[in-house]
């Protein structure tokens, strides 16, 4: 099978992070026979220099060319403060390429190995971190309308809509039913329920759903709960699907369990095949270190992995991918500085390589 993708390294560390990934995928495709075609193409500031936009048509063209896209990070922080935030990277280029895409899951695992990262005491993740999150991406406060500041200050206003239809909560649920049917069996809805009209909806809906997958534990939880019991009794949690916002901070959250937001990382799926799935490691593009080869590459390595299995359905390159990161992170010698250790970008990549 021929693994045909548009490769967007965008700003900052994207660029050697996504460099280190494509290494790990020349060997795993190498090994299995299966050739890659991959198109780079210009994002973010990399596209402004250049083009004028974060997202020029021609690399709209590559994307949309490809099966599926893998993509950096975008933004420099002190550039972006120069754009109205319409035209910053992250709205133009990120939200625009998940577009489309409802279906954000976020894999956070924290290898035994690395359970002094774990800012939480031994007794609490001895049984184990292993939580997929799906965020709902499509919907919610940052599409509903209305949105916007009005009138003049000192007496402006601003409104942000959260809104769902029932149609986005069942495709986005049976996501998340699903995905726990393939693994634990414990599915955790997160919602506001108490307050938000949306959480209300959100959780008839589950309950309802959950007669059809009477396999599949269902509990619901308010978020403001979830964020505690996430630091409280990590272990317990095997799926989490929520809303856009709450999916945001929560995943943020639960990323530092494993020691590192750059552990963690993404895909975007949908249900329409015109739209190419867009896979991400979901850290930024951290300016303060890159161009040093001192990033993380596990993130986007593990990425190239989710990118295997949920398009190419290459799910033995995929967990070749997964067990060489576990083992190179339970050996816990090569690690690069945000777990404490001094290995290159470029080390923990061969390391990878190496154990794989
Ligand atoms: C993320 C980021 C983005 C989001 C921002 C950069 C728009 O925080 O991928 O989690 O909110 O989706
Ligand atoms: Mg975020």
């Amino acid at each position: 099978m021929t693994i045909d993708i548009a490769v967007l390294p965008g700003d900052g560390i994207g660029v050697e992070v996504i460099a280190a990934a494509m290494k790990v995928l020349e060997h795993v495709a190498r090994g299995g026979g299966h050739p890659i075609q991959a198109t780079y193409a210009d994002v973010g500031w990399a596209a402004i220099d250049k083009h004028g936009t974060a997202l020029p048509a021609a690399t709209r063209d590559v994307c949309r060319r490809s099966k599926a896209i893998l993509f950096g990070a975008v933004g420099l922080p002190d550039r972006d403060k120069t754009l109205p935030q319409a035209q910053r990277p992250e709205r133009v280029a990120l939200l625009e390429l998940r577009k489309g895409l409802f279906a954000n899951l976020r894999h956070v695992v924290l290898p035994p190995g690395l359970a002094e990262h774990c800012p939480l005491k031994a007794h609490l993740i001895a049984a184990g971190i292993d939580i997929m999150i799906i965020r709902e991406l499509t919907g919610g406060l940052y599409y509903g309308k209305p949105q916007g500041i009005s009138g003049d200050a000192p007496n402006r206003a601003a409104v942000d809509t959260m809104a769902y239809s029932e149609k986005e909560i069942v495709r986005i649920l049976k996501v998340g039913f699903e995905t726990a049917r393939k693994r634990r069996r414990r599915l955790t809805s997160v919602d506001k329920a108490n307050i938000l009209a949306t959480s209300q909806l959100w959780r008839e809906t589950a309950t309802a759903m959950g007669a059809d997958y009477p396999d599949v534990q269902l509990e619901h939880m308010y978020v403001d709960n979830a964020s505690m019991q996430l630091l409280r009794r990590p272990t317990e949690f095997d799926v989490i699907v929520t809303e856009n916002t709450f999916g945001d901070i929560l995943s943020d959250e639960a990323s530092m369990l494993c020691g590192s937001i750059g552990l963690v990382p993404s895909a975007c799926l949908g249900d329409d095949p015109s739209v190419v799935p867009f896979y991400e490691p979901i850290h930024g593009s951290a300016p303060d270190i890159a161009g040093q080869n001192k990033a993380n590459p596990i993130g986007a390595i593990l990425t190239v992995a989710m990118m295997l299995r949920y398009t190419f359905g290459l799910n033995q390159e995929a967990t070749a991918i997964e067990k060489g990161c576990s083992k190179v992170l339970n050996a816990a010698k090569v690690l690069t500085g945000d777990l404490g250790g001094k290995a290159s970008c470029s080390d923990v990549t061969a390391a990878v390589i190496a154990a794989m």
